[in-house]
């Protein structure tokens, strides 16, 4: 399967063969970064606008990161200094952008839908990097390569994914990528926060945190978008951590190989206790060195990269 796409927009219209392309590109370019010189020139002479109208650490920072080691040329936009506070639309503001000769614009935005609507209305390759409570798809990307990694496979393993389920754009790329690659996805919190319609998507809907977590191979944490939520969606934070977080008494109930993920930012003693997003079982950290490699995969490949085969010439 070689790569085909001008654009990287959601998980679930990508193919397994076309996740493991940018899993198996990403894997060449983990190789690169562990060379003494980390920088290829694929992206030489491109010009990269990393477009976040929404709050980022690590998205952000990583997609800086893999632009720099592609050789492109980069402008960081901040929405806080920018003409969007004076009422230009998202529109406007893309197309003045790619009037700077864009060829990439990885955009984060609070709006479920606006990476499509700019892949519409531009002409630049647009990769989303979070939109709104609906799809992120480059850290579905990145989980499935570190369980990949981590595992040897995703086929056939149990994974859970435990926590506000209804307003994360994590979860539902999580859930396309995983069930796409043959896993077992079983989604757990409370019922507020994880509706029955889940199970559309081809996921287990359970209530019940030890029958979540007991067979489980990989623990996916998630934490309260208090951001997106208009009502409360359980009386406390209290009564949800001593319900759903993962704490030394519920770890001891999971499987002595059974790994922690969360793709960040943490809430600790929250979704997840202090030593146990710090213990040898979690790859909170991997996850974001994962990242790297497979938003340089992601670049390279909507730049017309084809697959791994041509990483060694990049
Ligand atoms: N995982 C993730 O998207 O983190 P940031 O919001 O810090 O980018």
């Amino acid at each position: 399967m070689s790569w085909t796409r001008k654009h990287l927009l959601d998980i679930e219209s990508l193919s397994a063969d076309e996740i493991l392309t940018v899993l198996d590109t990403a894997r060449a370019f983990k190789a690169v970064g562990e060379r003494a010189i980390k920088k290829v020139p694929a992206l030489r002479g491109k010009t990269v606008i990393n477009l976040f109208v929404e709050p980022s650490t690590r998205t952000r920072i990583s997609f800086e990161l893999c632009e720099q080691r592609l050789s492109a040329d980069i402008i960081n936009f901040s929405a806080e200094a920018s003409s969007l506070k004076k009422g230009e639309t998202l529109k406007d503001t893309a197309r003045n952008l790619e009037a700077l000769n864009a060829d990439f614009i990885v955009i984060r935005h609070s709006a479920s839908g606006s990476p499509h609507f700019l892949s519409r209305v531009l002409n630049s390759s647009i990769i989303n990097a979070g939109d709104g409570a609906h799809e992120h798809p480059t850290q579905a990307l990145l989980d499935a390569f570190t369980i990949r990694e981590r595992k040897g496979r995703v086929e056939g393993l149990k994974v859970t994914i435990l926590g506000d389920i209804l307003y994360s754009r994590v979860a539902r790329s999580d859930i396309w990528a995983l069930t796409k690659l043959g896993a077992e996805v079983t989604l757990c919190g409370p019922s507020t926060l994880v509706p029955r319609t889940f199970e559309k998507m081809g996921c287990r809907v359970t209530y019940n945190v030890d029958d979540a977590i007991r067979d489980a191979d990989i623990i996916n944490l998630l934490r309260i978008q208090h951001e997106r939520q208009r009502k409360s969606m359980f009386p406390s934070l209290n009564e949800y951590s001593s319900l759903f977080g993962l704490n030394a008494a519920r770890m001891a109930r999971t499987k002595p190989d059974a790994l922690i993920m969360h793709p960040g930012p943490i809430n600790r003693g929250v979704e997840i206790d202090s030593d146990i997003a710090d213990c040898s079982r979690s790859l909170i950290l991997e996850q974001v060195t994962n990242g790297l490699a497979v938003r340089m995969a992601v670049l390279f490949l909507v730049n017309g990269g084809r697959g791994p085969q041509e990483v060694a010439a990049a």
